[in-house]
C-alpha cells in the first residue's frame, strides 16, 4: 500500500462526529434582519469582531468567538496517526476568554452598551483553502469552552522533493522511521503557514435568526488576515459624511493623507500610509509558502506610526490641530502594472490585527528569482512602488467608512538626487504611456492624444479643493489629490530633462476650451531656481496664436509666496495670488493662482493672455509628452 494513502481512522471519524452533534439548527436564516458590524478590536494581540445583535434597549454588543493562537507554535508537535497513515498536528485554538471579554468591554464603553457577550454561534464548519495542501482533518469544539482543538493535515503533494529523492536514491524499502524524522524537519515550520489557509464559517444567533460569519484563524502578535475578507464580511458599513479632504503632507519616504472631521473642531484623520518600510527587507524576507509550494518574497507595509502621526501634527500646526488620529484601514483595492503581474503573481494584502503594518507577499516562483527581486527592491524601492496602486477604504471612528477620492501610488515621493532614479521616472511613464488606454478619465495621470502622442500630466486645476497657496518647498516636491495637482519642480525638471513638449489646455467660463504646445520646454535644477526655458511655440498644434509665455515667463527662475525670484520690485506670488510660477514683472499666463467661483479677470485668479486681454480660466492643465 502507498505510504500516503489517506484513510479515515475510527478515530478521526469520531472526532467529526463529536463536531456534528453540536451542531444543531438553533435559529432561522435572516433574510431581511443584519447583524451591524460595530468594531475591531485588538486585544492581546488577537484581533475580535463586534456587532451589535440590534434590541432597542441601547446596545447589545456580541463578539465572534476569538480563533486565535495564543501560544507561538513552537512547542507543538506533529503526530502521527498510525491507521490512517496521516501526519497532523493538533493545535490549541482559544475561542472564549473572560479576561479578553473585559478588555473588550472596556474599549467599547464609549458606546454605552447594555452588554457585552460573547456570540451565541451554531453550525461551524472548519475547511482550508482548497487551493492550499492543508487539510483540516477535525475541529473540536464544545461551545461556551475557552479552547478549541484544531486538528490540521498537509496533504502528500507538499513533500513531493523528498518522495523524488528517495525513488531517486533507489530507496525500495521506504522506511517509515526515516520518513518520519525527515518530515518533521519539514513540519516544524509549516503550522504556521498552514493556518493561514484555514476558514471558519459559522452563524452568530441573535434574536431567534441566523447570521453567517466569517474569520481566519490568527496568530497572537503575528495575526494578519486577509482584508478582502473583512469586505464581504461588512459591507453594510455606512460612508462618513463631515469628512474634508485637507492636504496631503510629504514625508521623508512617502506621504499622509489628511483629513477634518467637520463636526469635530480640530479633529484630523490620516489614511492608513500603504508605506513600504524598506529597511525590515532582509534575507528572512524570502520565504516559503508550504501550502503552495512557491517561493515569495514578503513587503512590509506601515500604516500607521508615531513618527508619522508627529510629523503631521507639527505640518499641521497653523490649523491648530486638537486630535490627529490614523483612520483604521479597512479594505485595499490594488492595481499592479502589467508589466508586474507578468513577472510576478500578486498575493492578498495581509493587515495585523492592530492595523499598525500589512503585508504584500509577491510570489516569484523559485528561490533565485526571489532572492534578484529582494536585491532590486533594496537598490531602487520606488521601481517596485510605481507599479503598484491602491485605492483604499478606512474606517473612522468604528462606525463608518471613508473611501479615498484619489488612487495613490508611490511614485510621487521625493526623488532621490541620483540621476538614475530621474530617468527611471521617466521610464516608468513611458510604460504607464505605453498600456495606457485612450481615456477621458479626468483622475488619470495620463492623456493619450488622438494621433497617439501620451502626455503625462504635471498640473491639474479641476476644483477649488486643493490650495495652490504654498510654500517653496511644496511646489519642489508637489502636492494636491486626485484631479487637483502640482506634481513637483525636481519631477518636472527630470521629466523635462533634454527638452519636452508641453501641452496647455485651458477651458473658458463660456465653455470654449483653448489649447497651446510649446516645443522643447525644459526646467533646470534646484541651483538654477528651476529656470524654465523653451524653443517654440508649436502654432500648428495650436489653438491659440498668441505666445503667451514668452513675455513674462521664457527664461525665469520659479518664485513662490516664500522665494521671490522675479524681477518686480514686489513679490509677483504674494501680489497675484500667492501661488508660485515662473513669473517676471509680473505675469501673462498664472495657472497655479486661485481657484475662481466665476468668470474673474484679476491677478490673482486663474488667467492666460491672448494677445489683446486676459482670459479667465475655469479650468486648466499642463502636460509633458513622454
Ligand atoms: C502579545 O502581546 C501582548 C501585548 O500586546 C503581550 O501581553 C503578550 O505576552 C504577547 N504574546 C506573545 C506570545 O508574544
Ligand atoms: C426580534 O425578533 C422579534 C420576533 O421575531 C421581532 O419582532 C423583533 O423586531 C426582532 N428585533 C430585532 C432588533 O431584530
Ligand atoms: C446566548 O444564549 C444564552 C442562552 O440562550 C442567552 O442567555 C444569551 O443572552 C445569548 N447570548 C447572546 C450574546 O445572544
Ligand atoms: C449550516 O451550514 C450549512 C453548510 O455550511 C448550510 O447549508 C446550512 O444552511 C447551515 N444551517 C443554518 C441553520 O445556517
Ligand atoms: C526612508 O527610507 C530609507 C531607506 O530607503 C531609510 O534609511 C530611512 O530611515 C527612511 N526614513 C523614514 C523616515 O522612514
Ligand atoms: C521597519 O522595519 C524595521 C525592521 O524590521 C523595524 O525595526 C521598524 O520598526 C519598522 N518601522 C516601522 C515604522 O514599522
Ligand atoms: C528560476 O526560474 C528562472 C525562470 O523561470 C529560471 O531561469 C532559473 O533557472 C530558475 N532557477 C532555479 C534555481 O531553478
Ligand atoms: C468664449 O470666449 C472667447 C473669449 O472671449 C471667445 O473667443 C469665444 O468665441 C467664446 N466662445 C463661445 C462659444 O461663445
Amino acid at each position: 500500500m502507498p505510504l500516503y494513502e489517506l484513510q479515515v481512522s475510527a478515530a478521526l471519524a469520531l472526532l467529526l462526529c463529536s463536531l456534528a452533534a453540536g451542531q444543531v439548527s438553533q435559529c432561522a436564516p435572516a433574510d431581511s434582519l443584519r447583524l451591524r458590524f460595530v468594531a475591531q478590536l485588538s486585544v492581546n494581540g488577537c484581533a475580535l469582531f463586534v456587532h451589535d445583535t440590534g434590541a432597542s434597549d441601547g446596545p447589545h454588543l456580541a463578539v465572534e468567538p476569538l480563533m486565535c493562537v495564543m501560544d507561538s507554535l513552537r512547542g507543538i508537535a506533529a503526530r502521527f496517526d498510525s491507521i490512517a497513515q496521516q501526519k497532523y498536528v493538533n493545535v490549541p485554538v482559544l475561542m472564549k476568554d473572560a479576561g479578553m471579554l473585559a478588555e473588550a468591554q472596556r474599549q467599547l464603553q464609549h458606546l454605552s452598551p447594555s452588554s457585552v457577550s460573547f456570540a451565541n454561534v451554531t453550525n461551524i464548519s472548519v475547511s482550508a483553502d482548497t487551493r492550499s495542501s492543508v487539510r483540516v482533518l477535525g475541529f473540536l469544539w464544545t461551545p461556551n469552552e475557552p479552547v478549541a482543538t484544531l486538528r490540521l493535515a498537509l496533504e502528500k503533494n507538499s513533500w513531493p522533493l523528498l518522495v523524488r529523492k528517495q525513488r531517486q536514491s533507489k530507496v525500495l524499502f521506504l522506511n517509515k522511521q526515516i520518513q518520519w524524522f525527515k518530515m518533521q524537519d519539514r513540519f516544524k515550520h509549516s503550522p504556521q503557514k498552514a493556518l493561514e489557509k484555514v476558514k471558519l464559517s459559522a452563524s452568530i444567533i441573535a434574536n431567534g435568526s441566523c447570521h453567517d460569519i466569517q474569520s481566519r484563524v490568527m496568530l497572537q502578535n503575528d495575526s494578519i488576515f486577509d482584508l478582502d475578507l473583512n469586505r464581504q464580511k461588512f459591507s453594510p458599513l455606512a460612508t462618513c459624511g463631515q469628512l474634508k479632504f485637507i492636504r496631503s503632507i510629504n514625508l521623508e519616504n512617502c506621504s499622509a493623507r489628511v483629513h477634518q472631521r467637520l463636526n469635530m473642531k480640530g479633529y484630523f484623520l490620516i489614511e492608513p500610509l500603504l508605506c513600504h518600510n524598506v529597511s525590515s527587507l532582509s534575507s528572512e524576507s524570502v520565504r516559503y509558502d508550504y501550502s503552495r509550494d512557491m517561493h515569495y518574497l514578503k513587503l512590509d507595509l506601515v500604516l500607521q506610526d508615531e513618527a508619522t502621526r508627529d510629523a503631521v501634527r507639527t505640518q499641521l500646526a497653523d490649523l491648530s490641530p486638537g486630535s490627529v488620529d490614523f483612520m483604521r484601514l479597512w479594505t485595499a483595492e490594488r492595481s499592479v502594472s502589467s508589466s508586474l503581474s507578468a513577472r510576478f503573481e500578486v498575493g492578498p494584502l495581509m493587515a495585523s490585527a492592530d492595523w499598525r503594518s500589512a503585508q504584500l507577499r509577491l510570489y516569484c516562483g523559485n528561490l533565485t528569482e526571489c532572492r534578484d527581486l529582494r536585491s532590486a527592491v533594496l537598490t531602487e524601492p520606488t521601481d517596485l512602488w510605481r507599479h503598484v496602486q491602491w485605492r483604499v477604504t478606512s474606517l473612522v471612528a468604528e462606525q463608518c467608512l471613508s473611501k479615498s477620492s484619489k488612487i495613490t501610488s508611490s511614485w510621487r515621493m521625493k526623488p532621490s538626487e541620483d540621476a538614475e532614479s530621474y530617468s527611471s521616472l521617466k521610464s516608468w511613464a513611458r510604460l504607464q504611456c505605453a498600456s495606457a488606454q485612450r481615456t477621458v478619465d479626468s483622475s488619470s495621470a495620463f492623456q493619450l492624444q488622438p494621433d497617439g502622442r501620451c502626455f503625462l500630466k504635471i498640473q491639474q486645476r479641476l476644483t477649488d479643493r486643493v490650495s495652490f497657496q504654498r510654500s517653496w518647498t511644496e511646489y519642489e516636491t508637489g502636492f494636491g489629490e486626485g484631479t487637483d495637482f502640482w506634481i513637483g519642480l525636481s519631477a518636472i525638471h527630470s521629466l523635462s530633462q533634454g527638452g519636452a513638449t508641453l501641452r496647455v489646455e485651458m477651458k473658458l467660463w463660456n465653455g470654449s476650451e483653448l489649447h497651446a504646445e510649446y516645443a522643447g520646454f525644459q526646467v533646470g535644477d534646484a541651483s538654477t531656481g528651476y529656470r524654465m526655458t523653451y524653443r517654440e511655440m508649436l502654432r500648428h498644434r495650436s489653438s491659440v496664436s498668441f505666445d503667451a509665455f514668452l513675455e513674462h515667463h521664457k527664461d525665469m527662475r520659479f518664485s513662490t509666496m516664500d522665494r521671490d525670484n522675479d524681477v518686480s520690485r514686489y513679490s509677483c506670488s504674494n501680489e497675484c495670488g500667492r501661488g508660485g510660477w515662473w513669473f517676471k514683472d509680473c505675469h501673462h499666463v498664472n495657472p497655479n493662482a486661485v481657484f475662481p467661483s466665476r468668470e474673474k479677470i484679476e491677478c490673482r485668479y486663474m488667467t492666460w493672455h491672448s494677445g489683446s486681454v486676459s482670459l479667465s480660466l475655469r479650468e486648466v492643465r499642463l502636460m509633458l509628452q513622454i
